[in-house]
């Protein structure tokens, strides 16, 4: 089955075609064909965060280019194939009334190209920003409808976390289609009951699994994720958003350097019983001592980027630990754009040592991507999970159950 997916829920639009088959650890297999990814990351920097409208506009402008692209790569943009009428082209303008650019785009891609090989449409429905979201699906709903007179493709709703947890549950030698050929990829075995923990700019939660695609959450953040301690730290220091790597990059030069414990940090809700998480409170902090340091040397810089994220590591670490034995789990999975990070994923290694098994995505797949999404919309797909493209909608706050 070829899969296309489409993903907005943020600050970085993606298309993916991965062709899959099978259903379990056994006999599923997969490999990318082509994906494309653009990040708006550089515009948002000024806000220090996403700014919502700005990153509908921008979905709505690169949806289209990003398509192409992905098809390209996967050599399935059958240029002069004359697929979808001018009187289907014009019945598209009141469904993208909101998205005029994406329309202009649009007109211009199906009067130029042919429809792809495709089975289904996978689309990030939540949680996310729901203006970014509605670009996705209004784009989907669009492709669908101009298609339909030929062959009817049906969509499929993803939730962005299943997404995240089921790249980091396949074979870690995925390969970019556009450096490399596609490669086959199976899934790597997962013990249940296994534990997910989901850290990105938007979430912060512990999902228990009791079973494949079962899910429970025992846990989330009361105020910001980790990922956003991570950039809003690094905005109150300077430094550009995403902040993660920024920070990460730091404090890895600090560990290096070896330098002294000068800042103190406090690890939030680390004592708490809950499998709850706080980090606003890291903000605060880190916001007095830069208050009172106006003028850091690159030492100071460095230390303090080291004490934000052993004080972020520490304590996701040590709450997912105990989830993970008072649920006697078997198998740990990181996933989320904050499980890019290095020191998180030693900590999580050395914690887990040789009695729990744990699985991370590729670091180049941690971050948002279409892939993860077309895999989650894969496995939907397989078990005929579809919505008619009238019945999607936007929810930011999906949670997964
Ligand atoms: O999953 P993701 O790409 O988007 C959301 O769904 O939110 O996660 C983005 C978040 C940002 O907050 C970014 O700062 C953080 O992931 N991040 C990192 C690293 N790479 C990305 N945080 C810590 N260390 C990293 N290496
Ligand atoms: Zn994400």
């Amino acid at each position: 089955m070829r899969i296309l997916a489409i993903e907005t829920s943020a600050d970085e639009t993606g298309v993916a075609l991965i062709e899959a088959s099978g259903s379990d650890e056994k006999d599923f297999q997969y490999k990318i064909l082509g994906q494309a990814l653009l990040s708006q990351a550089e515009l948002h920097t000024r806000y220090g965060g996403i700014f919502p409208n700005l990153a509908k506009r921008e979905h709505g402008r690169n949806l289209v280019p990003v398509l192409m692209e992905a098809l390209r790569l996967a050599d399935d943009l059958n240029e002069g194939v004359h697929d979808v009428t001018e009187e289907t082209i014009s019945s598209l303008e009141p469904l993208l009334t909101r998205e005029h650019e994406m329309y202009t785009y649009l007109s211009g891609y199906f009067r130029a190209y042919g429809m792809p090989h495709i089975d289904a449409i996978a689309v990030t429905v939540g949680p996310g920003l729901e203006p970014a979201l509605w670009v996705g699906i209004n784009f989907v709903r669009a492709l669908q409808h101009a298609w339909a007179p030929k062959r009817e493709i049906p969509i499929v709703g993803v939730n962005h976390l299943e997404g995240h947890i089921l790249v980091a549950q396949v074979d870690s030698k995925i390969q970019n289609a556009a450096s490399a050929p596609p490669v086959d990829c199976k899934l790597r075995t997962v013990n249940y009951p296994a534990m997910a923990l989901l850290v990105s700019g938007g979430h912060t939660e512990l999902v228990l699994q009791e079973d494949w695609m079962k899910y429970k959450t025992i846990g989330a953040t009361r105020d910001d994720a980790a990922g956003e301690a991570f950039d809003k730290t690094a905005r109150l220091m300077n430094l550009p958003y995403p902040g993660g790597p920024q920070i990460s990059a730091l404090a890895k030069t600090a560990r290096i350097k070896r330098l002294p414990r000068t800042y103190e940090l406090p690890r939030p809700m680390l004592k708490d019983e809950s499998y709850d998480f706080s980090f606003s409170g890291l903000k605060t902090a880190v916001k007095k001592i830069v208050d009172e340091h106006k003028h850091p040397t690159d030492d100071e810089r460095e230390s303090l980027a080291r004490e934000t994220e052993d004080a972020i590591v520490e304590v996701l670490v040590a709450k997912t630990m105990r989830a993970v034995e008072e649920h006697g789990a078997k198998t740990l999975v990181v996933g989320g754009g904050v499980s890019a990070n290095s020191h998180l994923r030693e900590q999580f290694a050395v914690a887990c040592g040789d009695s729990v098994e744990v699985l991370f995505p590729p670091t180049e797949y941690a971050t948002d991507n279409a892939v993860m999404i077309a895999l989650a919309g894969y496995f939907k797909a397989a078990k005929k999970e579809f919505t008619a493209p009238s019945d999607l909608h936007a929810n930011g706050n999906l949670r997964l159950v």
